[in-house]
């Protein structure tokens, strides 16, 4: 049932390709995104004034980047919320305006069902990306988007997560072509593109022996910091999350121009960084917080496209993502930290798919 692979967490890294060809091929018709929800017509897609993405964990994350990505292109308002804080803390949702996106895998996630009552209860219309189909979540949304990821067996989501990434690429062409802000060449354009992503995380998933060999000089640190900008900051809270609930290795992640406001403080020859660098337009300052961090002894892992200008000494380490498209390149930056994540968990001797005390669904709060 793992088709030859040792674990079900590796198997589902490499299904990747196959999974986003699945989820987005069926939803670009004639050049551009149709999601075939008959309650979610262009002219209502066109009078959200505000959108929230409530959901957790990885999901969650997969939101951050929702948030940048609709936000950049639509022009849309985001909020991102974890659902155990959305629920408690009385959101101000406006029926007329608003639009509720809940991401979940599972479909079962306690807070997250919560929350998506919460805001039907308020009329607010809910739109849920789910994997599980028939699963709670998906039944109780005004309307669904189906992620095509298949079953995910291994507790760290990994395929789950690039699906979820994939359909806020959708959602964010289709919000920013119904809204006239992209005309149709663009927006096949950026279908393409989106197309093409699996032949590039192919290129991506031939790095597994370099992501194997930085587990092999990381595997023995205490603690390892994640530092990003923008898209690249919601990637290192990512791949934290993937390291440290896996491996056992505590790991944070700090936008990178966070640094100096405190956390700082705790860098030393023994705290490894895993740098994440794929913006151009925030390259520069990549490159001094990296050299703030290399002054103080830590060793540094970048991530980076391929073909970056590289100085010279920059880091110890650097896995490179084919040079494409920056806007999608949160779905390629995703590999490496899962492949770095499980071959640390590997190289520790940790039960990759079962971490201690987690499970698939949480169905409790
Ligand atoms: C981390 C992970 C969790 C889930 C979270 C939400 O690898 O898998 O953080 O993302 O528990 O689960 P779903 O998506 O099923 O609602």
């Amino acid at each position: 049932e793992k088709g030859g692979y040792p674990h079900f967490m590796l198997k589902e890294i490499y299904e990747q390709p196959t999974a986003i060809t699945n989820t987005v091929s069926p939803r670009i018709i004639n050049g551009a995104p149709d999601f075939g929800i008959k309650a979610l017509t262009d002219e209502i897609l066109k009078s959200f004034k505000r959108i929230w993405i409530v959901a957790c964990g990885t999901a969650m994350h997969a939101g951050m980047v929702g948030k940048s990505v609709i936000e950049q292109l639509a022009r849309v308002p985001v909020e991102v919320d974890i659902a155990s804080e959305f629920r408690y803390r009385k959101p101000i949702l406006n029926p007329d305006d608003d639009l509720v996106i809940i991401i979940s895998q599972s479909g079962e996630t306690a807070d997250t069902l919560a929350a998506l009552r919460l805001a039907k209860e308020q009329g607010v219309h809910t739109l849920a990306v789910v994997n599980v189909v028939g699963s709670s979540i998906a039944r109780e949304a005004n309307s669904v988007i189906y992620t095509w990821a298949g079953p995910e067996i291994a507790v760290a989501s990994t395929k789950a997560y690039t699906v979820q990434l994939s359909v806020m690429y959708l959602f964010a062409i289709k919000m920013a072509s119904v809204k006239g802000l992209i005309d149709e060449k663009e927006t096949a354009k950026l279908c393409d593109d989106l197309l093409a992503l699996p032949a590039k995380i192919e290129e991506v998933l031939q790095n597994a022996d370099n992501c194997k060999f930085v587990a092999s000089k990381f595997q023995n640190a205490h603690d390892i910091f994640f530092i990003g900008r923008g898209l690249d900051y919601s990637l290192s809270l990512e791949g934290s999350l993937k390291l440290k609930e896996i491996s056992y290795i505590h790991s944070d992640a700090y936008a990178a121009g966070e640094l100096k406001h405190g956390t700082i403080s705790l860098i030393t020859t023994d705290m490894p960084v895993v740098a994440i660098a794929t913006q151009s337009h925030l390259f520069e300052k990549m490159i001094s917080n990296i050299k703030e961090v290399r002054t103080r002894g830590a060793k540094v892992l970048l991530i980076c496209k391929k073909g970056t200008e590289r100085q010279a000494d920059l880091s110890e380490y650097v896995i490179e993502i084919p040079d494409y498209n920056e806007y999608f390149s949160p779905i390629l930056t995703a590999v490496p930290l899962q492949m770095f994540a499980y071959y640390t968990s590997v190289l520790r001797g940790c039960d990759v798919d079962k971490p201690r005390n987690l499970a698939k669904s949480v169905t409790v709060e």
